[in-house]
């Protein structure tokens, strides 16, 4: 069953940028892309680099690693190495609060 957990406050990511939270035993990145956040799996499915040390760019993310890129609405990749989507929560916001879906 899932639930939804409060993993950041909305002014702790400004736009552009990216963090990882640790909860229960996932590891989460939750990134910022015109006010509009996208929360995902942290790690790449390639060789498990932490995809908030990657760059964004529209709403993918590139993995500074190697260079594999993922969509950030449908965890898709774009481009290899990697060949395993990301995974990707939802995620909703209240008042002043992010909280995703696990
Ligand atoms: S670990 Fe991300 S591309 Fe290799």
């Amino acid at each position: 069953m899932s639930k939804l957990i409060k993993l950041a406050a909305v002014s702790d990511i400004t736009n552009g940028k990216m963090k990882e939270y640790k909860v229960e035993d996932k590891r989460i990145t939750i990134a910022n892309i015109n006010g509009s956040f996208h929360a995902f799996s942290a790690l790449c499915t390639h060789a498990e680099c932490s995809l908030a040390g990657g760059f964004l760019d529209g709403k993918a993310v590139t993995c500074y690693c190697h260079g594999a890129q993922f969509d950030l609405q449908t965890g898709k990749v774009l481009a290899s190495p990697a060949t395993k989507p990301l995974t990707i929560y939802k995620v909703k916001i209240e008042k002043e609060d992010i909280f995703v879906e696990i």
